[in-house]
């Protein structure tokens, strides 16, 4: 592995761009993006909001600036948007949405962040005049990262979705990796894209792009979208030449994310069966093991050096926990090796 490790498993934005990947950048037809002139951008944009059933896109550099993008249009400075305490919006993009557009927010406690709708709607205020803050946005994120790759369910999405166009409430789906959860259960992307006004998917986690996300919604949104996302800096020029990589690991890399859950799963059913108490194989869904370190030894500091030591890297990914992710540049060797590492470290408890 060219990183030096045996396994690398720290998580699935490590992943290299392949040799084919970067043949597809350097052909890449390219042209002023912020003027709108990038053939390569434009289809990317397009493709990308068909998969989702929208009318439009837009590309991002991060999936930070796409889900900030999503959080502007729908939230006024003074507003609030609710998530899951485990949202990658509210733990991870570092206050943005305080910072650059005055939103307020609050959050709901989920399980492994699985949605149930009891979450957002006991939390969502509506019509409450000038005395509490006004919910303006739901955010779900699908799969859930700090959740442990959970998949939300489509029926439960539904619900909410029911219940917050009554109250006149938006929805952002941060799909960071809305395709395990399409390759995991075969609902169509769509399916999962129509329930929200705009969805962010990301090019640059399990599908191996360098850079790259795409935000989605109607086209009257993405007009506002490109006028936000110059004022937040993100107004790109020639940059065909990242959406050709977005473009290819679209051909080439959604379906492939099987393998990476079956790794996840071959890991997750030999750690839980030395250690039930780490990981039952049932809580992994799509690419992400967590171990839950609570009735071990083990602090994760501990455990994940433990690991580097034995060639593994890993991420300590709170106070109990370990994060394991599998992508495009892990294979069945390292699988092996982490596999054989991790259920030595935890048989002896
Ligand atoms: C669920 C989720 N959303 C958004 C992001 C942000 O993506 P980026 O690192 O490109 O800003 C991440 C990054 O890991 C993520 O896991």
């Amino acid at each position: 592995m060219p990183s030096g490790w045996v396994a690398d498993l720290l998580s699935d934005t490590l992943t290299k761009p392949t040799a084919a990947m970067r043949a597809a950048m350097v052909e890449a037809p390219v042209g002023d993006d912020v003027f709108g002139e990038d053939p390569t951008v434009a289809e990317l944009e397009s493709r990308v909001a068909g998969l989702l059933g929208h009318e439009a896109g837009l590309f991002a550099p991060t999936g930070s600036m796409a889900n900030q993008l999503g959080m502007r249009l729908h939230v006024e400075a003074g507003q609030e948007v609710i998530a899951d305490s485990l949202a990658h919006v509210l733990r991870a993009e570092l206050g943005a949405a305080a910072v650059l557009s005055g939103i307020s927010s609050r959050s709901w406690a989920a399980e492994r962040g699985r949605l149930e709708a009891d979450g957002p709607l006991g939390l969502m205020s509506v019509g409450a005049g000038p005395y509490q803050v006004g919910t303006a946005l739901i955010v779900v994120e699908n799969t859930h990262n700090f959740g442990g790759g959970t998949i939300q369910p489509l029926e439960t999405i539904r619900e909410v979705r029911a219940a917050s166009r009554e109250g006149g409430v938006a929805m952002h789906l941060d799909g960071a990796r809305l395709w395990n959860a399409h390759v995991a259960t075969g609902i169509p992307l769509a399916d999962y894209g129509r329930e929200f006004d705009t969805v962010s998917v990301c090019l640059s986690k399990g599908l191996g792009a360098p850079v790259g996300s795409v935000l989605v919604g109607s086209k009257e949104l993405m007009a506002r979208a490109r006028i936000w996302r110059k004022r937040f800096g993100g107004g790109m020029r020639q940059v065909g030449i990242l959406a050709a990589a977005g473009l290819h690991a679209l051909d080439h890399h959604v379906e492939r994310l099987d393998e990476d859950h079956a790794r996840a799963a071959r890991f997750a059913a030999a750690v839980g069966e030395v250690a039930p108490w780490v990981v039952s194989p049932e809580a992994v869904e799509t690419n992400i093991v967590m171990l839950d370190l609570g009735e071990t030894r083990w602090a994760p500091a501990e455990l994940v050096d433990a690991a580097a030591q034995r060639g593994i890297r890993v991420y300590a990914a709170g106070p109990r926990a370990v994060r394991l992710v599998w992508h495009l540049d892990v294979d069945d060797a390292a699988t092996d090796a982490a596999t054989e590492v991790f259920t030595n470290l935890l048989s002896r408890n």
